[in-house]
């Protein structure tokens, strides 16, 4: 499942501090803190943020003792306000990474300065293909016969930031939207490790 061979973080540092941005079911942050219980990658998942209590990924930060803030956007006036409440609770971890694994949410400026070049978002469709909402129905309805997932990083355009890392899945003439998700899914989990260890070590070379 993971690719060891491709992780460069060297164990001799200090774990890469990352703090986790989730929506929905959180295959994503499983993985990612699998693979730092295993030492696939020299990593500390700090916290949890979502929007969600009936998340998948609130539930896996409650049974592996991840501290998580709750923080629904209906709560807040504006999407700024929101960032303000992120970084609020985020500032006392001394973050090298946030990963946004199934946000669902547009971030502003008031983040994405705060963490410059910190922010990683994962997405399903090979960028710049298929940005926004549903990549995968868009790949779909395209007809092509290839997509994928990339992991970027996070700039005030939507699905814009510079590629870290990416992976091709093919789609077959019987692929639903289901189906489909699923190998996009496995794609990204089995890159996941490689994409932290890229922006980990861009981050700690400075
Ligand atoms: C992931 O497949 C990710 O690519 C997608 O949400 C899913 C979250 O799954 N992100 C986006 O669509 C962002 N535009 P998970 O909750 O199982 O990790």
């Amino acid at each position: 499942m993971f690719s060891p061979a491709l992780t460069t973080i060297s164990k001799s540092k200090d774990p890469l501090r990352i703090a986790v941005m989730a929506s929905g079911k959180g295959s994503n942050f499983a993985t990612l803190l699998k693979c730092t219980e295993k030492n696939i990658i020299n990593a500390k998942v700090c916290a949890l943020i979502t929007n969600n209590s009936d998340s998948g990924a609130f539930k896996i930060a409650k049974d592996n003792q991840i501290r998580t803030y709750l923080l629904n956007h209906k709560n807040y006036n504006t999407r700024e306000e929101l960032d303000y409440k992120i970084i609020e609770n985020l500032s006392k971890y001394s973050l090298d990474l946030i990963l946004m694994a199934g946000w669902m949410r547009i971030v502003t400026n008031i983040l994405i300065d705060k963490y410059k070049n910190r922010i990683i978002n994962i997405h399903p469709s090979l960028l710049p293909s298929f940005k926004g909402f549903d990549a995968i129905q868009q790949a779909l309805d395209a007809k092509v016969k290839i997509t994928g997932c990339t992991y970027h990083i996070v700039v005030p355009d939507v699905d814009s930031g510079k590629i870290l890392a990416q992976a091709a899945v093919p789609i077959n003439s019987i692929d639903n939207h289901h189906s489909l998700k699923e190998r996009i899914q496995a794609a990204e989990h089995k890159l996941l490790p490689y994409a932290i260890s890229i922006a980990g070590n861009a981050i700690r070379e400075g």
